[in-house]
Parts: structure tokens; sequence; C-alpha cells
């Protein structure tokens, strides 16, 4: 059935800006899964509704260890969101992808340590939802045409090594993770994507680089400093690419299979939840 789009935006302290969306306001929405990273705020960008939650924070005051990441994706569902899109920071681990270009993810390899909560579900009801493609392809692609458009250097597919953090990776690690593959490396993706998917809802992640991580024989270790100065440059970027993505989405939102990704995911008999 098709529908209105309401985007969903996760992003860096740096994203919104009290002039980007028209009528802005802040919304108080709760979450059985506890407190959101900070305020909800939904408003109007060329006719699309938009919301945005800043995933560290006010102030950047969480790591990615305590995001609650249940809570920010349960708040957006909440508020009617119908498509996620989350921009990140990450360091490249591949020659070509230079700093201050984007990444349209398709891929993650989940290398947090299992301490963050990633699931709605185990409190009695079970489901298992498929992530062998964990980003939703149309939304990717709208993302990726609207970063190009909006003048970014955007290289499609590309996959995202989630480490915990809050250190950088040694350059051991780093060498490992380009011989696994990995374009990208981050701290934020899972279990984001994750539970994006448990909520039937189309996540895509468009990865700010800023670095290249440390894998480089001459190259330096990752310095925060210089990775700041690279998300103050590219804020702007980001914020356009929202506005190239509010323009250049169709009128009707198509259903997408993610909508439904829970229809053959329960394992436990709907006799069985209370
Ligand atoms: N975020 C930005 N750059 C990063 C890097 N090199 N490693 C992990 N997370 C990052």
């Amino acid at each position: 059935m098709a529908g209105s789009w309401h985007i969903g935006v996760i992003g860096g302290s740096g994203l919104y800006d009290p002039g980007t969306l028209d009528d802005a306001q802040e919304i108080p929405v709760a979450s059985a899964f506890g407190e959101p990273s900070g305020p909800v705020i939904t408003g109007w960008l060329a006719g699309v509704r938009f919301t945005f939650i800043a995933r560290h924070g006010p102030g950047h005051r969480l790591s990615p260890s305590h995001v609650n990441y249940r809570a920010n994706i349960d708040v957006l569902k909440r508020c009617g969101v119908t498509d996620v899109l989350a921009i990140s920071a990450v360091g490249s681990l591949a020659e070509d992808i230079a700093p201050g270009s984007f990444v349209a993810v398709d891929q993650f390899i989940d290398r947090t340590a299992g301490t963050r909560a990633r699931s709605f579900f185990g409190d009695g009801v079970v489901a298992h939802v498929p992530m062998a493609d964990p980003v939703c392809p149309r939304l990717s692609a709208l993302a990726a045409d609207a970063a190009q458009g909006a003048g970014a250097t955007v290289h499609r597919g590309g996959t995202y090594l989630v480490i915990e953090g809050p250190q950088f990776s040694t350059r051991a690690e780093s060498r490992l993770y380009r011989q696994w593959g990995a374009k990208v490396i981050g701290m934020t993706a899972m279990p984001e994507a994750r539970l994006a998917r448990e909520a039937e809802l189309p996540y895509a992640l468009l990865a700010m680089v800023t670095d290249y991580d440390c894998w480089r024989e001459a190259g330096e270790s990752v310095d925060m400093s210089a990775i700041l100065k690279v998300m103050q440059a590219n804020a702007g970027l980001a914020r356009q690419t929202l506005a190239a993505l509010a323009q250049s989405l169709p009128p009707d939102r198509a259903a997408s299979p993610i909508d439904a990704a829970l229809d053959h995911a329960m394992a436990t008999p709907r006799s069985h939840w209370d």
C-alpha cells in the first residue's frame, strides 16, 4: 500500500541546525526501553516529514557504548517514521575512499563487544529477523543520489566494520579489517541497523569519511581533532543532502518488504505473548 514518507534521521550533533526544518518542534516521546540520546525534533523539508535524533546527545556526551540504540529506534517508530537514514562519521580502509567523501554502505561486520542491548526481543517473545541484506536498497540509492546532487563524492556500496571503541584500532586490527574486505570503520552502526530491522524500519547509512584509519604504511594514527574538522566542514553538505533527498522522494511511498520484516520472523506463537 502506498503512503507518505516520514524520514527518521539519526545523525551527529552537528547535523541538526535550528534552521534545517520548517515548523520544527521538539516532541516528548517516551520509550519503554529508556531514555533516547536526546530531544526528538520533528518538522518538514520540501513538504516531507523528517524527525531527528542526535546519536551522541546534546554536546556529544554519549560514547558509542552508551548510546541507547533501542530507545532511539523505538521513539522514531513511535513517531510514525517510515524509514531511517543514519549519518555517521567513519574512517576509510581503502585508498580510493578519501576523507571528505561519502559511502552509501550496504553491509556490516559487527565487532562490538556484545554488551550493547541489540534486540527488542528475547524477554518471553522470540523473533529472528533476516539480516542478510541489512540496508534498504531503495533508501540507500535515494540517499546516495541526493548526496551526489548536493555535490558530494559518493561511493555506492561498501562494508562498514563496527568496533566497540571508544579507542581507535591498532594498526594490526586495521590491516586485518582490510583483509576482510571492509571499506570503512566506525563505532555506531551496530546494533542500530539490527534494531531498525526488528522495528520493521528500512534503514540506510550514509557514512561521512573523516580520516584514513591507521593502516597506511606512512600514515599517522587517527586524530580526533582532525576528524572533528572534517565533520564540521561536511555538516553543510549533509544538510544539503537531506534537502535534496526531500525534493527527490517520489510523492507516494510504495510499501517495502522491510515494513513487514516480522511477518515470517516470530518463533514464539502469538498465543504465548502477554
Ligand atoms: N569514526 C571516524 N573515524 C573512525 C575510525 N578511524 N575508526 C573508528 N571510528 C571512526
